[in-house]
């Protein structure tokens, strides 16, 4: 377990969000008579994160990033591990405190058709959290949702119209608006561009860029694209098969990445700079299943450095060059 307060990530300011070893199980059934099994769907993630700072979490689909997701907006309970949301550890079963902390923790999902009720106006859609969440006035909830929709590059007239008559990139922002509406400490971004137009996905990433500028709001960016995330993120985790194997400031990562699925990622992106274009490291295989993870190092099986003990030995994480990896060869 790596303490957060000597991650490489430590900001100087008072972080508004962190990890302690957050782990979460499943329990997934075989069929009568059969004992259940327990995916290990996320394992001892840590991390601390400031106002107006973006962690990104990348990683192949099925790596634990949306169940990460999950338990930092308190949709469901970590099975171990603990989390701070806006300064405030989380007590498991405290009503009270988790209404409170969930209006400090917004998320946007990937799917913005899926996200938005066909049947209600979006001003009304936009409005519900304030209702649920603040004692404002019919008329001051109408306020709010006007200044959000500017902010988010919408017309206050749209607040009269239904979801259907939006283009991808127009509900996209609506749902930016939804969750932004409260001015929460944290946004979650659940592959927030990836169902969008490429042409589109760069306005949406500037956008999310200008909110943060303008709120201080702190991110968690989540995508499979680690293109995307050079744009946004300060600091980058990298996931595989539920644990992290690399967590680093941007820079650093891009510059250079210390674990072998790291640079394997990093070399499958496309990158438009020559000098930038790194030698394929192709990936190999599938990834392996986290209801039968490999022993040793999961990624053993697919990394070209691995050896004896990389298949025996379980790497942690440890501070190499100013950041946390997780490699036996580093
Ligand atoms: N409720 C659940 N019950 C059982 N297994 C689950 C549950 N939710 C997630 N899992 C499993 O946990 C693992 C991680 O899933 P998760 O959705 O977090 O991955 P992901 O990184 O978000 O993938 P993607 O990029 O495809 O969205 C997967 O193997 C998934 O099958
Ligand atoms: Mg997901």
């Amino acid at each position: 377990m790596n303490n957060p307060n000597q991650s490489p990530m430590s900001p100087s300011a008072a972080p508004v969000m962190q990890a302690e070893s957050l782990t979460r199980h499943y329990g997934v059934s075989q069929g009568a008579f059969k004992p259940k099994l327990t995916v290990k769907a996320l394992v001892d993630v840590s991390f601390s994160l400031a106002a107006g700072q973006t962690l990104a979490v990348v990683g192949e689909s099925g790596c634990g990033k949306s169940t990460l997701a999950r338990q930092l907006t308190l949709i469901e309970e970590p099975t171990e591990g603990r989390l701070q949301v806006g300064g405030e550890w989380v007590v498991p079963g405290d009503r009270t405190q988790y209404k409170r902390l969930r209006s400090q923790v917004q998320m946007v999902f990937q799917n913005p058709y899926a996200s938005l009720n066909p049947r209600q106006k979006i001003g009304h859609q936009i409005a519900e959290p304030l209702l649920l969440n603040t004692t404002l006035s019919a008329d001051e909830r109408k306020q709010k949702v006007q200044e959000i929709l500017q902010r988010v590059g919408l017309r206050p007239e749209h607040a009269d119209r239904y979801a259907h008559m939006f283009s991808g990139g127009q509900r996209q922002r609506i749902a930016i608006a939804r969750a932004m509406v409260l001015q929460p400490k944290i946004l979650v971004a659940d592959e927030p561009t990836s169902a969008l137009d490429v042409s589109i996905q760069a306005q949406v990433l500037n956008l999310f860029m200008d909110l943060q500028e303008q709120l201080q709001t702190a991110y968690v960016f989540i995508s499979h694209n680690l293109a995307v995330v050079e744009h946004i993120a300060d600091h980058v985790m990298v996931m595989y098969l539920g644990r992290v194997v690399e967590s680093a400031p941007k820079e650093a990562l891009f510059s250079r990445a210390l674990h072998p699925y790291t640079q394997a990622l990093l070399s499958a992106t496309p990158s438009i700079d020559p000098a930038q274009r790194q030698k394929k490291i192709p990936i190999t295989g599938e990834l392996p299943s986290p209801l039968n993870p490999p022993s040793g190092c999961a990624f053993h099986k697919r990394c070209p450095r691995a050896d004896a003990r990389c298949s025996s030995e379980l790497p942690l994480l440890r501070e190499v060059e100013g950041r946390l990896v997780a490699c036996h060869h580093v």
